[in-house]
Protein backbone atom coordinates (compact mmCIF):
# COMPACT_ATOMS: atom_id res chain seq x y z
CA UNK A 1 0.00 0.00 0.00
CA UNK A 2 1.30 3.38 -1.10
CA UNK A 3 2.12 5.64 2.08
CA UNK A 4 0.46 9.01 2.21
CA UNK A 5 2.18 12.36 1.61
CA UNK A 6 2.20 13.38 4.98
CA UNK A 7 3.86 9.92 6.59
CA UNK A 8 7.18 10.49 4.04
CA UNK A 9 6.97 14.07 5.00
CA UNK A 10 7.28 12.89 8.88
CA UNK A 11 9.28 9.88 7.73
CA UNK A 12 6.56 7.70 9.96
CA UNK A 13 4.10 5.38 9.90
CA UNK A 14 0.03 5.68 10.64
CA UNK A 15 -0.33 2.38 12.53
CA UNK A 16 3.34 2.71 14.32
CA UNK A 17 4.08 6.04 15.01
CA UNK A 18 1.58 8.19 17.34
CA UNK A 19 0.86 11.85 16.17
CA UNK A 20 1.98 14.80 18.38
CA UNK A 21 1.06 18.61 18.20
CA UNK A 22 3.94 20.93 17.00
CA UNK A 23 4.75 23.86 18.75
CA UNK A 24 3.69 26.54 17.02
CA UNK A 25 6.24 29.73 15.12
CA UNK A 26 3.34 32.54 16.34
CA UNK A 27 2.41 34.07 19.66
CA UNK A 28 -1.47 33.29 19.78
CA UNK A 29 -2.34 36.94 19.74
CA UNK A 30 -0.37 37.53 16.48
CA UNK A 31 -3.02 37.05 13.78
CA UNK A 32 -5.83 39.40 14.43
CA UNK A 33 -7.91 40.44 12.52
CA UNK A 34 -7.46 37.30 10.52
CA UNK A 35 -7.66 34.90 13.83
CA UNK A 36 -8.38 35.96 17.11
CA UNK A 37 -6.38 35.05 20.70
CA UNK A 38 -9.47 33.28 21.79
CA UNK A 39 -9.72 31.40 17.93
CA UNK A 40 -6.67 30.29 18.21
CA UNK A 41 -6.04 29.43 21.76
CA UNK A 42 -9.41 27.01 21.27
CA UNK A 43 -7.80 25.44 17.86
CA UNK A 44 -4.32 24.85 19.28
CA UNK A 45 -5.15 24.09 22.91
CA UNK A 46 -8.46 21.97 23.15
CA UNK A 47 -8.97 21.43 19.28
CA UNK A 48 -5.42 20.08 18.62
CA UNK A 49 -4.52 18.38 21.41
CA UNK A 50 -7.83 16.91 21.12
CA UNK A 51 -7.12 15.08 17.90
CA UNK A 52 -3.45 13.46 19.84
CA UNK A 53 -5.95 12.64 22.98
CA UNK A 54 -7.99 10.86 21.21
CA UNK A 55 -5.80 9.36 18.97
CA UNK A 56 -4.08 7.43 21.77
CA UNK A 57 -7.99 6.17 23.21
CA UNK A 58 -8.50 4.95 20.20
CA UNK A 59 -6.11 5.25 17.03
CA UNK A 60 -8.01 6.26 13.92
CA UNK A 61 -6.71 7.60 10.81
CA UNK A 62 -9.78 11.09 11.68
CA UNK A 63 -7.21 11.36 14.52
CA UNK A 64 -3.97 10.79 13.38
CA UNK A 65 -4.28 13.20 10.21
CA UNK A 66 -6.39 15.25 12.13
CA UNK A 67 -3.27 16.01 14.47
CA UNK A 68 -0.56 15.68 11.04
CA UNK A 69 -2.52 18.59 9.25
CA UNK A 70 -2.95 20.39 12.08
CA UNK A 71 1.21 20.69 12.59
CA UNK A 72 1.26 21.47 8.75
CA UNK A 73 -1.56 24.46 9.15
CA UNK A 74 0.61 26.09 12.50
CA UNK A 75 4.02 25.74 10.75
CA UNK A 76 2.82 27.80 7.78
CA UNK A 77 1.83 30.45 9.66
CA UNK A 78 3.43 34.06 10.81
CA UNK A 79 1.92 36.87 12.42
CA UNK A 80 -0.60 38.77 10.05
CA UNK A 81 0.69 41.39 7.77
CA UNK A 82 -1.06 43.63 5.75
CA UNK A 83 1.10 43.11 2.65
CA UNK A 84 1.77 40.22 1.11
CA UNK A 85 5.67 39.51 0.97
CA UNK A 86 6.68 36.81 -1.47
CA UNK A 87 9.53 36.08 -2.39
CA UNK A 88 11.84 33.17 -4.05
CA UNK A 89 10.79 30.03 -5.05
CA UNK A 90 7.01 30.38 -3.46
CA UNK A 91 6.98 33.87 -5.06
CA UNK A 92 7.93 32.68 -8.64
CA UNK A 93 5.15 29.24 -7.95
CA UNK A 94 2.35 31.91 -6.96
CA UNK A 95 3.03 33.87 -10.28
CA UNK A 96 2.95 31.11 -12.46
CA UNK A 97 -0.48 29.58 -11.08
CA UNK A 98 -1.95 33.20 -10.88
CA UNK A 99 -1.96 36.42 -13.16
CA UNK A 100 -2.64 38.79 -9.98
CA UNK A 101 -3.22 38.75 -6.63
CA UNK A 102 -7.41 39.05 -7.19
CA UNK A 103 -6.87 35.87 -9.34
CA UNK A 104 -5.22 34.06 -6.66
CA UNK A 105 -7.93 35.10 -4.16
CA UNK A 106 -10.79 34.43 -6.97
CA UNK A 107 -9.42 30.35 -7.05
CA UNK A 108 -8.75 30.10 -3.71
CA UNK A 109 -12.98 30.90 -2.98
CA UNK A 110 -13.77 29.11 -5.75
CA UNK A 111 -12.15 25.86 -4.36
CA UNK A 112 -13.15 26.72 -1.06
CA UNK A 113 -16.68 27.32 -1.77
CA UNK A 114 -16.79 23.53 -3.52
CA UNK A 115 -15.99 21.71 -0.91
CA UNK A 116 -18.68 20.57 1.17
CA UNK A 117 -18.65 20.63 4.57
CA UNK A 118 -15.15 21.28 6.67
CA UNK A 119 -11.75 20.64 5.35
CA UNK A 120 -8.59 22.15 3.85
CA UNK A 121 -7.22 24.05 1.23
CA UNK A 122 -3.68 23.30 -0.43
CA UNK A 123 -1.39 23.97 -2.81
CA UNK A 124 0.98 21.02 -4.33
CA UNK A 125 4.76 21.70 -5.05
CA UNK A 126 3.29 21.23 -8.54
CA UNK A 127 1.41 24.60 -8.32
CA UNK A 128 -1.63 23.29 -7.95
CA UNK A 129 -4.60 23.97 -5.89
CA UNK A 130 -7.33 21.54 -4.04
CA UNK A 131 -9.17 20.88 -1.50
CA UNK A 132 -8.72 17.99 1.42
CA UNK A 133 -12.44 17.12 3.02
CA UNK A 134 -12.71 16.40 6.83
CA UNK A 135 -8.60 15.18 7.65
CA UNK A 136 -9.00 12.58 4.90
CA UNK A 137 -5.18 13.10 3.79
CA UNK A 138 -4.72 9.51 3.81
CA UNK A 139 -5.65 9.26 -0.18
CA UNK A 140 -3.32 12.54 -0.26
CA UNK A 141 -0.04 11.61 -2.08
CA UNK A 142 0.73 15.20 -3.08
CA UNK A 143 3.65 17.33 -1.42
CA UNK A 144 1.48 19.85 0.32
CA UNK A 145 3.17 23.73 0.31
CA UNK A 146 0.38 25.33 1.50
CA UNK A 147 -1.94 24.32 3.58
CA UNK A 148 -5.09 26.22 4.97
CA UNK A 149 -7.83 25.29 7.64
CA UNK A 150 -11.14 25.73 6.45
CA UNK A 151 -13.34 23.88 9.48
CA UNK A 152 -15.78 25.96 11.26
CA UNK A 153 -13.92 26.44 14.31
CA UNK A 154 -10.96 28.33 11.88
CA UNK A 155 -13.73 30.46 10.80
CA UNK A 156 -15.41 31.86 14.00
CA UNK A 157 -14.07 35.64 13.48
CA UNK A 158 -15.95 35.83 10.13
CA UNK A 159 -18.75 34.46 10.96
CA UNK A 160 -18.08 31.11 8.99
CA UNK A 161 -17.96 33.08 5.57
CA UNK A 162 -14.68 31.59 4.14
CA UNK A 163 -14.80 34.31 1.33
CA UNK A 164 -14.22 36.94 4.13
CA UNK A 165 -11.53 34.50 5.81
CA UNK A 166 -9.45 34.05 2.82
CA UNK A 167 -8.40 37.38 2.00
CA UNK A 168 -7.21 37.72 5.56
CA UNK A 169 -5.81 34.14 6.23
CA UNK A 170 -3.72 35.01 3.32
CA UNK A 171 -2.12 37.56 5.04
CA UNK A 172 -0.91 34.95 7.70
CA UNK A 173 1.12 32.45 5.70
CA UNK A 174 4.75 32.69 5.88
CA UNK A 175 6.02 32.69 2.27
CA UNK A 176 9.22 31.74 3.41
CA UNK A 177 8.02 28.58 4.96
CA UNK A 178 6.43 27.42 1.61
CA UNK A 179 9.38 28.39 -0.42
CA UNK A 180 11.28 26.19 2.12
CA UNK A 181 9.44 23.13 1.61
CA UNK A 182 9.30 23.71 -2.27
CA UNK A 183 13.16 23.27 -2.00
CA UNK A 184 12.32 20.13 0.17
FE1 LIG B 1 -8.37 23.16 12.58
Amino acid sequence: MSRSYLEIYENVDIKDDKPYRTAIPIALDSTRPAMSFHTNRIHYEVLHENYVKKWEEKPSDFTWYGAMLHNLWWLNLQPYEKTLRMTGPAEEMIKGMFSNHNAMMEAMNKAAAALHGNGWLLITDKGQLKTIPNHEAENVYDHIVLLIDLWEHALVDHEFQRDRYLPEIIRCINWDVVSERLVR
